[in-house]
C-alpha cells in the first residue's frame, strides 16, 4: 500500500464486481435507447471507462470538466465550465458518470445546467455516495459504494492532483492534506533537497 494512505477502503476486486454489476443494470435499463455517458473530468475517468465496457449497448461518451471554487477539500458551490460537452444532447439519455457525490453542490449545479438544455432524459450514476447532509438534495439512480466522511484518494480521486492513479481507495493519511508534509510523489529539484 501506497505510504500516504491509511487503509483501503474498497479494494481493486471490489471495484472491478460492483463496475460489473452496474454495466449490467445500466444494459438492461438502456436497451433501445441513445445512450450518452457524460463523464466528468477528471476524477470519472478511470470509473468511466471501466464502465463504459461493462456495458453491452451502443453508446456514446462525452466529457465535462467543472472545477469548483474553494480549498481542496471541500467545494464552495461557485462551479465553472472549463470543458463543454461536443454537441446538443435534446435527442439524447443522458447518464452522468460521477466519481463521488460529497456536499452535492457540484453536481446540482451540473444538472441545472444540463437539464436546460432538454436531455430526453437525465440520470445519475456514482461510483462514491458520501454519508454526510447535502448542501444539496440529488437523486442518484446508480450508486456504486456509500462510503463514510473521509477524504478518499485513488482510481480517479485526487489529492492535489495526486493519487489518481492508485488501484484501489483508499483513505488519505489526514496529515497529508492538513499540510504537515507534502505528497510523497512531489518531485524536488536538486536545488530544493
Ligand atoms: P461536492 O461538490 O462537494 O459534491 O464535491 C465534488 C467534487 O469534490 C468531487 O467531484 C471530487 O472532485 C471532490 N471530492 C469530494 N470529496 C472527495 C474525496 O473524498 N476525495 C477526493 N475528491 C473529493
Ligand atoms: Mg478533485
Amino acid at each position: 500500500m501506497h505510504e500516504d494512505i491509511a487503509e483501503t477502503l474498497i479494494s481493486t476486486e471490489q471495484l472491478n464486481a460492483k463496475v460489473a454489476e452496474l454495466g449490467e443494470h445500466i444494459t438492461r435499463d438502456y436497451r433501445d435507447k441513445n445512450l450518452l455517458l457524460l463523464g466528468t473530468l477528471k476524477g470519472a475517468v478511470p470509473f468511466i471507462a471501466d464502465l463504459a465496457r461493462a456495458i453491452d449497448l451502443p453508446l456514446e461518451i462525452d466529457y465535462m470538466a467543472v472545477a469548483s471554487y474553494g480549498d481542496s477539500t471541500h467545494s464552495s458551490g461557485v462551479v465553472r465550465i472549463i470543458k463543454d460537452l461536443e454537441g446538443p444532447i435534446d435527442q439524447k439519455h443522458v447518464l452522468i458518470i460521477e466519481d463521488i457525490i460529497d456536499s452535492g453542490l457540484t453536481l446540482s449545479y451540473l444538472i441545472d445546467m444540463l437539464r436546460r438544455r432538454n436531455p430526453l432524459s437525465l440520470r445519475i450514476c456514482t461510483l462514491l455516495d458520501k454519508e454526510r447532509e447535502r448542501l444539496k438534495k440529488i437523486e442518484t439512480d446508480y450508486v456504486g459504494f456509500r462510503i463514510p466522511d473521509k477524504f478518499v484518494v485513488g482510481y480517479g480521486l485526487d489529492y492535489a492532483q495526486r493519487y489518481r492513479n492508485l488501484p484501489y481507495i483508499g483513505i488519505l493519511k489526514p496529515l497529508i492534506y492538513e499540510g504537515h508534509i507534502r505528497p510523497e510523489t512531489e518531485h524536488q529539484s536538486p536545488a530544493e533537497k
